[in-house]
């Protein structure tokens, strides 16, 4: 039979700490700003940024509605996500569109799916100023008329309104 001395040394430090009536979130803050902090950063994993829900606003610099037949949203163009727009030349697919900073410096919102055969594969050109289809080499101008086939049908062509601080980029049906 083991006398109550030899019981209490063989007692880890958690059931002790249990002993004394602390809870495990309680436990783990005494283990972590005790001694023992070093090994709790260690075993720590690494910070995990939440996804944000899609189509959603927040951090993805996106408010409204992106894709389909009432196309209406804002980008916030200071969030990291979509700070690119404003580099002239440089384009986005958000949704269903293809949102470009055209040569001069202003917006163009089209359609993402090239007309020809409804697939995606559109980029904008700065050096022509124009918008290419990779699958079949279609060429668009940027108000979406066809400027080259096959595709013959126009793309879509959204309304774009920026703000006076040329920060937020409102694109409408
Ligand atoms: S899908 Fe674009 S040219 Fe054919």
């Amino acid at each position: 039979m083991k006398t109550q001395s030899e019981d209490q040394t063989t007692l880890s430090r958690g059931d002790f700490m249990r002993s004394l009536g602390l809870s495990s979130a309680a436990l783990m803050a005494f283990y972590c700003m005790g001694t023992t902090m070093t090994s709790c950063k260690s075993s720590d994993p690494a910070p995990v940024t939440p996804t944000p829900p899609v189509g959603g606003g927040g951090s993805t610099g996106i408010t409204g509605t992106t894709t389909g037949s009432a196309i209406d949203f804002t980008l916030d163009l200071t969030n990291a996500n979509l700070s690119t727009l404003k580099t002239e030349g440089n384009f986005s697919t958000i949704g269903d569109v293809l949102v470009i900073k055209v040569k001069g410096g202003s917006y163009v919102a089209l359609q993402k799916l090239c007309t020809h055969a409804q697939l995606e594969g559109l980029s904008y050109r700065l050096a022509t100023d124009d918008i290419k289809c990779s699958n079949h080499n279609s060429e668009f101008k940027t108000d979406g008329s066809v400027n080259k086939g096959p595709a013959t049908t126009a793309l879509k062509k959204y309304t774009t309104t920026l703000s006076t601080d040329g920060n937020k980029l409102q694109v409408k049906a």
